[in-house]
């Protein structure tokens, strides 16, 4: 499914909207070029799970993993990281914990590593605007997201 979002707020929204379809041990993987607001969505899908604190970038932790009720959620950036150094961060770890959802920045980096993801690909109509382009690859949710 495509849905427009015409500014920073409306990114959040579609967000906190997709998050209502997430279960544990989704993955999410998000594509899209540098300020594309693939940072921004996760904070609205933060937000949408309950997380009310502050939700910073894990441009240069790699990681940032947020506790809301019983839930995990890992946001990852992969941004600079090389293929060949997966592995320096036990990503699998963070995957497949049974408690946790993971989404990530750079995602089409492990892409082919794994069976079952959400792909969220942003891109630019014009300053304020972004394409957002869901997909599934081996879940089966009914998505609807409307703003
Ligand atoms: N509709 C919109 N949705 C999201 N961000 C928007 C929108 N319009 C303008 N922006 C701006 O674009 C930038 C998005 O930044 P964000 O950190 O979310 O991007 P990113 O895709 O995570 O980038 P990076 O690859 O560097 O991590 C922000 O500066 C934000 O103000
Ligand atoms: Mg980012």
């Amino acid at each position: 499914m495509v849905i427009i979002s015409e500014s920073v707020s409306q990114t959040k929204k579609i967000g906190g909207k997709f998050s209502k379809f997430l279960e544990r041990q989704d993955i999410v993987l998000l594509k899209g070029q540098l300020g594309a607001g693939k940072t921004t969505f996760v904070k609205g899908v933060l937000e949408g799970l309950g997380y009310k604190k502050l939700v910073l970038s894990p441009s240069f932790t790699l990681v940032r993993s947020y506790k809301t009720g019983t839930i995990l959620v890992n946001h990852i950036d992969l941004y600079r990281l090389s293929k060949k150094n997966l592995n320096s961060i036990d990503i699998e770890e963070y995957l497949y914990n049974k408690d946790s959802i993971s989404i990530i920045e750079w995602g089409k980096k492990i892409e082919p590593y794994l069976e079952k993801y959400f792909i969220v690909d942003f891109s630019f109509v014009n300053m304020e605007k972004r394409k957002l382009s869901i997909s599934q690859k081996g879940y089966k949710r009914n998505l609807k997201i409307e703003l």
